[in-house]
């Protein structure tokens, strides 16, 4: 009888309780469906502007770049690397090409080989960008009277292999704020007023997606980084109605001498594309994109990198850095 009772106030006191609770289940599904709706549809628009910005500029004729910005490129840090590829890609496109690094004889070859190879003018600058305000003067002297329609600046160091800040040297802390931030801003300054007089011409930041997120063990290099995506964003907004793109771009690893610290960062892979194929899309997102990794793979992993937690991209962060620094330090 006792437990008759006690089944029946249950059940009496479980209808009582769904009833009352009824207004906030609905409120609740409201809410949940809401919340699915704005995910789905956010979902759609980033799978849309990634298909515009990653696939479909490669099916459709491409833009002349010649016609929309300007007869001359100026590529900083272009012997090697990404930014080799990008004065080729660019010159691919019709573009005639200014080189700038420091190895007169890696530049006097590179330049011959441009020009013979995609019958475009090539120019070349021999320049330290780490020697602070020394090599401006001689730029802005060499780039006066030409047509510059593309500025990328490209030029950036990194360390030997990732480290805790205190570990690195007062030389590779200037040097970075020197090649990584000054570099960008000074030739800014020596390009951008030709491209406002004529409306027209784009500027290519080169970023990291080590700027996603606050990123440890490359604490210096992310934040000159993230120096460089705020640089163009910013630029962006006051230069845009004047005719001028501006553009961050913001790769994870691609295979270069500078990933070449560690065994998997060093080998092309379905994450890390080859400098050439990174350019190849990097270039066909200029003028569409102001803000991109410049190649699909890295854009889904940017999307994952932006929407995780900051303490777990600093763990990860921390968890792979510590062990290629590892492995560097074995292999010395
Ligand atoms: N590789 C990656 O995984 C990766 C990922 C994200 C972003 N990035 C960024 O992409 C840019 C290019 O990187 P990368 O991997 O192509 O580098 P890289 O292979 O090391 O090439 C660097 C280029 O810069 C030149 N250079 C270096 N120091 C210089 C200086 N003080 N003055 C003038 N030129 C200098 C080098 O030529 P000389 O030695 O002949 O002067 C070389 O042409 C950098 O800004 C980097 O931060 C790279």
């Amino acid at each position: 009888m006792i437990t008759m009772a006690a089944v029946d106030s249950f059940h009496l006191l479980y209808g009582e309780i769904s009833r009352s609770c009824s207004v906030y289940l609905e409120a609740l599904a409201l809410v949940g469906a809401w919340y699915a709706v704005r995910k789905c549809v956010s979902l759609a628009i980033d799978t849309y502007s990634m298909l515009r910005l990653h696939f479909i500029p490669k099916l459709v004729s491409k833009i002349d770049l010649v016609k929309q910005y300007g007869k001359w490129a100026v590529i900083t840090g272009s012997t090697d690397g990404i930014g080799k590829a990008y004065a080729e890609e660019l010159a691919k496109r019709g573009v005639n090409i200014i080189l700038i690094s420091r190895n007169k004889e890696k530049l006097e070859a590179l330049s011959k080989s441009i020009s013979e190879t995609y019958k475009v003018e090539t120019l070349f600058i021999v320049a330290d960008f780490s020697k602070g305000r020394e090599p401006y003067p001689a730029i802005k002297e060499a780039l006066k009277d030409r047509e510059i329609g593309i500025l990328v600046n490209n030029v950036g160091i990194f360390y030997p292999y990732p480290d805790y800040f205190t570990s690195l040297s007062e030389d590779i802390l200037w040097d970075m704020i020197n090649v990584n931030i000054a570099s960008a801003n000074m030739m800014t300054h020596i390009v951008l007023p030709g491209m406002v007089e004529k409306k027209k011409g784009a500027i290519v930041n080169v970023s990291s997606a080590s700027c996603c997120q606050p990123t440890p063990m490359l604490t210096a290099y992310g934040a000159s980084k993230i120096y460089l995506d705020y640089f163009s964003r910013a630029l962006q907004y006051e230069y845009a109605s004047k005719g001028i793109v501006v553009q961050s771009l913001t790769p994870f690893v691609i295979a270069t001498k500078m990933s070449s610290y560690s065994s998997i960062t060093s080998k092309r892979s379905f994450f890390i594309p080859s400098a050439e194929e990174y350019a190849s899309h990097a270039v066909s997102t200029l003028g569409l994109s102001t803000r991109t990794t410049g190649y699909w793979r890295h854009a889904i992993m940017f999307t994952l990198g932006e929407h995780l937690p900051e303490w777990i991209w600093a763990w990860f962060a921390m968890y792979f850095y510590r062990s290629v620094r590892k492995e560097a330090l074995n292999a010395k």
